[in-house]
């Protein structure tokens, strides 16, 4: 019976926690899979820092040759983050005939249309499940069980630590920067926050749901971005005056002629919009469809394990298809 063998790019916050969920629920995945699956090799350089998780030396590389060319491995997670080289290590896994996993959207949203091109030309699975909404099944969903839509909107919280920040401002009066030093100190944030804080992260996320519900895709440099860094505290006080919250939204309507509008910036929601109770770290994404109508979708989309949740549904349904 084929076992199934993985090579990791990657062993921080999110690799560890992708690392985790496989042993923490091994049992479980194997009885789904039927086969055993391995993590095989990992491309870190970080060899000594303290993780949660034991991994055995003769795991790591700083060559990643060994995974490529390695022709017993099935599938590579990307979890490097950033463009590049998590981009080009994507690209020329595939082009090597390996199967690949992301959680990575700003090197997805950057290079969608080569990395989807370059998958079908070798043949392979490209999946990035957790690049939008952490652990919220948004992307598979919409391009499964929603895919008999004409989609119309969505409208999106779907950065943690923006999320996370707001809420602290104006729930609990705290400062900006202790709320983001606490969000960076629960694993939310990017490495450098400047992505979550001017909206950056978000825009990935938005040119990613557009490319997958309008088949529009949209650079994310080319999406109107603000982000939360000029949200005073007079404005949350007078917004919770008003019985309104500020979120920051992640947003594409399309129109009647079928254009579409789209942006990211702090937009002031009623208490009584669905998105404004999203508190936390929580993401959610609202969406309207022609036939379904409103959905939404809520939960943490961010974190190691929340993500790792993702990225290993990813690896398990192309592990079904390697079996079949
Ligand atoms: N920095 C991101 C966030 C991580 O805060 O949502 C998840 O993409």
């Amino acid at each position: 019976m084929k076992t199934i063998k993985i090579g990791l790019l990657g062993l921080g916050n999110i690799g560890t926690g992708t690392y985790k969920t496989l042993e923490m629920n091994r049992k479980e995945i194997v009885s789904t899979l039927g086969t055993s699956i391995d993590i095989v090799k990992i491309l870190e350089k970080d060899v000594d820092r303290k993780r949660d998780i034991t991994v055995s030396k003769e795991k790591f590389t700083q060559n990643p040759d060994d995974i490529f060319k390695d022709p017993e491995i099935d599938i590579v997670i990307e979890l490097l983050g950033g463009i590049e080289p998590a981009a080009s290590f994507m690209l020329a896994a595939m082009e090597n005939g390996k199967h690949v996993v992301t959680a990575n959207k700003a090197a997805v949203a950057a290079n969608y249309s080569k990395l989807a091109e370059t998958a079908i030309t070798n043949n392979v699975l490209f999946k990035y499940e957790a690049s939008v909404g952490g652990g919220i099944p948004i992307l598979g969903t919409l391009d499964g069980p929603l895919r008999a839509n004409k989609f119309e909107e969505v409208l999106g919280i779907v950065n943690g630590t923006t999320n996370y920040i707001l809420y602290m401002m104006t729930a609990e009066g705290m400062d900006y920067s202790s709320a983001l030093k606490q969000a960076q100190e629960l694993g939310f944030a990017e490495a450098d926050p400047t992505a979550d804080v001017e909206g950056i992260d978000a825009a990935n996320k938005l040119s990613i749901l557009m490319a997958l519900m309008f088949d529009k895709y949209v650079p994310p440099t080319e999406i109107p971005t603000t982000g939360i860094t000029g949200v005073t505290k007079e404005e949350i006080a007078v917004a919770t005056a008003q019985n309104c919250k500020i979120k920051l939204i992640a947003r594409a309507t399309k129109l009647e002629d079928g254009t579409i509008e789209y942006s990211v910036s702090p937009m002031k929601l009623k208490d009584s919009h669905p998105l404004s109770g999203i508190n936390k770290e929580f993401n959610a994404v609202f969406v309207k469809g022609n036939a379904v109508g409103e959905l939404m979708f809520y939960g943490k989309g961010a974190g190691p394990l929340p993500t790792g949740s993702a990225v290993m549904g990813d690896v398990i349904e192309i592990s079904k298809a390697i079996l079949k």
